[in-house]
């Protein structure tokens, strides 16, 4: 039985990643240490309270004494660390935030494994979930990103991941810790916080509340099923080479305007009866997020040649299979809409634009 600890396991990705490895290995005890911050729910994983193999912390990667004690206490083996603060409009509104979790937070648990550790890496590893954000923007006739791409972070939340990776990597180079690092396009499915594109624009548009689109709307990401990202992971866990970075992205890239078009028409299509059909009479263009990156696009190539690894959804299938799970979650949304903290973000992000 191997002890994983993951941090970050009630947010959207690692909720995901717990549920992925519970359902399809059996030789995993997972420690799940998360603060429970706005994005943290701990309800996504209350069909595990009485499943053995699980075991949550309420705690801070910050905090050193509670990082500490976890590695004595529950003799861990891999570390998953998905733990972030993640939006990006908020990292424009509070950046600090973003350098004290994203950057000291990785800090104190890659210290903590070197100590636990020692020099017996045999058996163990510490994966670092990253983002292709750290890549910064490509303008239209760039290449994919890819694992050589050097790095260019133009927002507080990619500047501190990128400061992340870099201090994942200085520890293999430096004491040998069995690292590697994923950086991976945006994700998308079940369990995720009602601030990122995709389900914000689910919410707003059954609620008929507008569905603001930022400056043309021609911006472009690469879109990934949660799932396809949680298989990645896996195998990377399984068979990655230490010291070692892997791409993974889903092998599309709508622009913005096409990926909430699309959302609009799956809509239509699911509530006949909705007083707000056509749901994209809902959309406006509101003003610009600031420094925003016009396009990202990521090349696969290498995990998919050395560890056998494609998406398995594609954009129409991922995004219809998303809109369902949130139209048959409406209580998990009401709650989270209903958050104070949230409706104040809302409120500082979208009224004035
Ligand atoms: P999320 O915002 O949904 O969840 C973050 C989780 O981390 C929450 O449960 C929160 O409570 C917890 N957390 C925050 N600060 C903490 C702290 N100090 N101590 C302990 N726990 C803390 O994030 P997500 O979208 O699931 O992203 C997970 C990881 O994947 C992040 O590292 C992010 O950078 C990376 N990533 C995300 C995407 C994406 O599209 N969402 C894409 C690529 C990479
Ligand atoms: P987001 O989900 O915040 O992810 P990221 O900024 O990390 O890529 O945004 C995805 C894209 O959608 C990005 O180009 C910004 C844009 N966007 C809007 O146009 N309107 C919105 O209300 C939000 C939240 C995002």
């Amino acid at each position: 039985m191997n002890t994983v600890l993951i941090t970050g396991g009630c947010g959207f990705i690692g909720s995901n990643f717990i549920n992925y490895l519970l359902k399809y290995h059996d030789d995993f005890r997972i420690i799940n240490l998360d603060a429970l911050t706005y994005a943290g729910n701990k309800n996504n994983l209350a069909h595990f309270e009485h499943e053995s193999r699980y075991h949550f912390i309420h705690g801070d990667i910050c905090d050193e004494q509670t990082v500490n004690s976890i590695f004595s206490t529950y003799n861990i083996d891999q570390v998953i660390h998905f733990a972030a603060e993640t939006h990006v409009d908020r990292s424009i509104m509070d950046p600090l935030q973003f350098l004290r979790t994203n950057v000291l937070g990785t800090g104190v648990l890659l210290e903590a494994a070197r100590r636990s550790w020692g020099n017996k890496f045999s058996g163990h590893r510490f994966h670092h979930i990253s983002t292709d954000e750290v890549f910064g923007s490509l303008s239209s006739k760039d290449p994919a990103f890819n694992e050589a791409t050097p790095y260019s972070p133009n927002s507080p939340y990619s500047a501190s991941k990128a400061a992340s990776d870099h201090l994942v990597r200085a520890y293999f180079t430096t004491y040998g810790l069995p690292v590697t690092i994923s950086n991976c396009s945006n994700n998308y499915g079940p369990f995720q916080f009602p601030e990122k594109l995709i389900p914000l624009m689910i919410s707003n548009a059954i609620q008929g509340k507008p569905l603001p689109i930022y400056g043309d709307g021609k911006q472009i990401r690469d879109w990934l099923y949660v799932e396809d990202h949680c298989s990645a992971i896996d195998l990377i866990l399984q068979y990655g080479k230490n010291g070692e970075t892997y791409c993974i992205g889903g092998n599309n890239q709508p622009t913005n305007i096409e990926i909430v078009t699309q959302i609009t028409s799956i809509l239509d299509e699911l509530l006949p009866k909705s007083p707000y059909r056509p749901h994209a009479q809902l959309i406006q263009h509101v003003t610009d997020r600031p420094g925003h990156d016009r396009r990202y696009d990521i090349n696969i190539s290498k995990i998919h040649n050395e560890l056998g690894w494609s998406p398995h959804e594609n954009l129409y299938s991922g995004l219809k299979k998303t809109v369902i799970w949130y139209l048959e979650h409406l209580t998990w949304m009401n709650e989270v809409n209903q958050n104070q903290g949230f409706s104040e973000f809302l409120k500082a992000n979208y009224t004035s634009r």
